[in-house]
């Protein structure tokens, strides 16, 4: 790891790494660590006093040894040191000033150096300490990240490796809730920690000379970097009990720093507590000051297939009442990171974003990780692209497979394709409103030329008869939504201490009326699991015309819910289950939603506008009255 200088000279009186400046021309400036902090692929000067010089200078990480040459240029495909010039002396202290210039390749390993001078001359060899240098990945080196060759994508870099403002996704599609985040990479120390992290991985514990070589590739680097403690030394430990007590609940925390220094203080041991975005957002941090363009991404309706067949299955009563019955979990939204990296390892075309899950739902390689999975490969369904492709695909693609049971009987099934990855978003950048990236990971919402054709077919089967549709194990899937026999409508985006209005939509469709049971169920939830009790219920009969559709309002007032405490993630499962009397057939319809808080509003008045407003000012405070 030490990089040693040989210098033939007789004298090193000091060395000016000229921190400030060259920080600034590597993009490092802001970043603070006890180091001087570099990008590779970029050449440095530095600036040595000294009595007389030779012309040998070599360098090196580890093994490697480069000689330097009094003429030439800094290379950028190896490590290299080029005598630029003699300076004018400035201290008259030194006979002296030597410029030296220093650089490193594109593919040099991230990490913290020792730089160290090995003075020769032919009576005896003399080592200088010079300091550390933290050596990052450089985005804005052509070789190494195809982000800056795309035109405006110099803003891009400019938000997913220099913004340290982070806005976190949550709640549901429809009624969602963001979160401002602090990333934090430019507090004080924490460029430090980040590299701990590096250090203390078991990759690095168990083959420090090996796990300095793959630390070159930004892909095998981001694989080291555990976020979770599931396997080793990581930063924060996950818990989705509900029971926080001994640590904080994940909720809570609203910026890196604070997680990344816990960690430091108690001697690396993890920080209590962490959920999805609280690891997305600790690893967006780490990312962006190894100077990896990050981005963090909030997927809705997130599938979690724990037995690998892309169907989650979810099952109900005759009543409405989701049963928790399955391993398998829609988790209403979950969080991730993009990384942008070259992929040469898969072929072409798969440069760009790749996921990055930092948070413990299974093990990959035999580790809680999960990628660097190419976007691109997700897109493609290219399973066998290195890693964990199937399962974010699932994460985006999977199918739900509704059951209604009664008795261990099964009643009915449909499959609904397009609930899974409703959604999904991230932070537009240079802006604090949302950006949707859904078309990235699959096309047109989901829908499939196979999946269309197929839903064609069904709708016809609808059309023909409702009664055939509901028993129907073996005929196509229908999706509910448009033309399903009944589905369930939110007439607003349900806000604490507000009654939840919503519509029961029935259409029948044949041309016979009916006499049918409607069951309505509402269960509380959190956002990734199956909903526990049920918190409100109607049940009545509707009898409905031949070709008529009845809408049916329902109120579930603010008293049937109220939360005990302000629970940010709670969630509402709501299920309505229409029986046709004659044939005992029934048909579903659910709905997940989050009950967002009440928007506060700021108003900031000049003492003129609140005259305008006829405001009091005995009842306001007004900074600004004297002037
Ligand atoms: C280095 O990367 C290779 C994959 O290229 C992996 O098999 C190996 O386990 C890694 N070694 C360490 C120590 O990280
Ligand atoms: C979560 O934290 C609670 C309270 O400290 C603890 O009892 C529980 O075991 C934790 N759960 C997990 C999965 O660590
Ligand atoms: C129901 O609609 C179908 C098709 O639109 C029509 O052919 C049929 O006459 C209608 N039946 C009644 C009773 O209105
Ligand atoms: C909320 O619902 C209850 C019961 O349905 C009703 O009595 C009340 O008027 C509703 N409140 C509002 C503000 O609509």
């Amino acid at each position: 790891k030490a990089l040693y200088y040989k210098f033939f000279i007789q004298i090193v009186r000091t060395i000016d790494l000229q921190q400030v400046q060259n920080q600034t021309r590597h993009k490092t400036d802001g970043l603070s660590s006890s180091t001087v902090v570099l990008r590779r692929g970029q050449n440095s000067i530095f600036v040595l006093y000294s009595d007389t010089h030779s012309s040998l200078l070599s360098a090196g990480p580890v093994s490697v040894e480069v000689p330097v040459s009094r003429l030439g240029q800094p290379s950028l495909t190896q490590w290299s040191a080029v005598l630029e010039r003699r300076l004018p002396n400035p201290t008259g202290f030194a006979k002296r000033a030597l410029s030296v210039s220093l650089s490193s390749p594109a593919s040099a390993s991230i990490g913290v150096y020792t730089l160290q001078l090995r003075v020769e001359t032919r009576l005896n060899v003399k080592t200088h300490s010079l300091g550390q240098i933290t050596l990052l990945c450089n985005p804005w080196c052509q070789s190494e990240c195809c982000l800056c060759v795309h035109t405006q994508l110099n803003d891009l870099r400019t938000e997913y490796v220099r913004s340290d403002i982070g806005l976190l996704f949550k709640g549901s599609p429809g009624n969602m809730v963001s979160r401002p985040w602090s990333f934090d990479q430019f507090e004080k120390g924490i460029l430090d920690i980040c590299m701990k992290l590096l250090q203390l991985s078991p990759q690095h514990q168990a083959d420090m000379r090996t796990d300095l070589q793959n630390r070159s590739n930004p892909d095998l680097l981001s694989s080291i970097l555990c976020v979770n403690s599931n396997d080793d030394k990581g930063v924060l430990m996950g818990n989705w009990s509900g029971d926080y007590s001994g640590g904080i609940n994940p909720s809570q925390w609203s910026g890196s720093a604070d997680i990344l220094k816990k960690w430091a203080e108690a001697q690396f041991r993890p920080v209590k507590y962490g959920q999805c975005w609280v690891f997305a957002a600790v690893m967006c941090t780490v990312m962006r000051a190894l100077g990896i363009p990050t981005r963090v991404i909030t997927n809705f309706n997130s599938a979690h297939d724990t037995d690998g067949n892309m169907v989650i299955e979810e099952y109900y009563n005759e009543m409405g009442k989701k049963l928790s019955m399955s391993k398998d979990s829609i988790w209403n939204f979950h969080v991730w990171v993009e990384s942008w990296m070259k992929r040469p390892d898969l072929g072409q075309g798969y440069d760009g974003w790749q996921v990055l899950d930092a948070t413990p739902q299974e093990k990959s390689a035999g580790m809680f990780r999960c990628g660097p999975a190419a976007v691109k490969a997700i897109y493609q369904k290219k399973v066998e692209a290195q890693y964990d492709v199937p399962f974010v695909y699932a994460e985006v693609n999977a199918d739900v497979r509704t059951i209604i049971i009664k008795d261990k009987k099964v009643l009915s099934t449909s499959i609904d394709k397009k609930r899974v990855g409703a959604l999904i978003s991230t932070k537009r950048p240079g802006s604090m409103l949302m950006q949707d990236v859904t078309s990235e990971y699959k096309t047109e919402k989901g829908k499939r030329k196979s999946d269309k054709e197929r839903e064609k077919h069904t709708v016809k089967i609808l059309l023909v008869s409702f009664k055939n549709l509901i028993l129907s194990h073996k005929l196509p899937s229908r999706a509910p939504g448009a033309g399903a026999p009944v589905s369930l409508q939110l007439l607003k985006a349900p806000v604490v201490g507000e009654n939840i209005s919503f519509n029961v939509i029935i259409t029948n469709n044949v041309a016979a009326p009916k006499l049918l049971k409607k069951h309505v169920n509402a269960q509380n939830k959190e956002y990734n699991r199956n909903p526990t009790g049920t918190f409100w219920e109607a049940h009545d009969d509707v009898k409905i015309a031949p070709n008529e559709t009845v809408t049916i309002k329902h109120e579930i007032p603010f008293n049937a819910y109220m939360l005990k405490e302000a629970v940010e993630d709670y969630m509402v499962n709501l299920a309505v289950v229409i029986e046709d009397v004659e044939s005992q057939e029934r048909v579903l319809a659910s709905e997940e939603f989050n009950i967002r808080s009440p928007a506060l509003s700021v108003q900031v008045y000049s003492a003129p506008q609140l005259k305008a407003l006829n405001l009091k000012y005995s009842h306001i405070i007004n900074p600004y009255e004297n002037q």
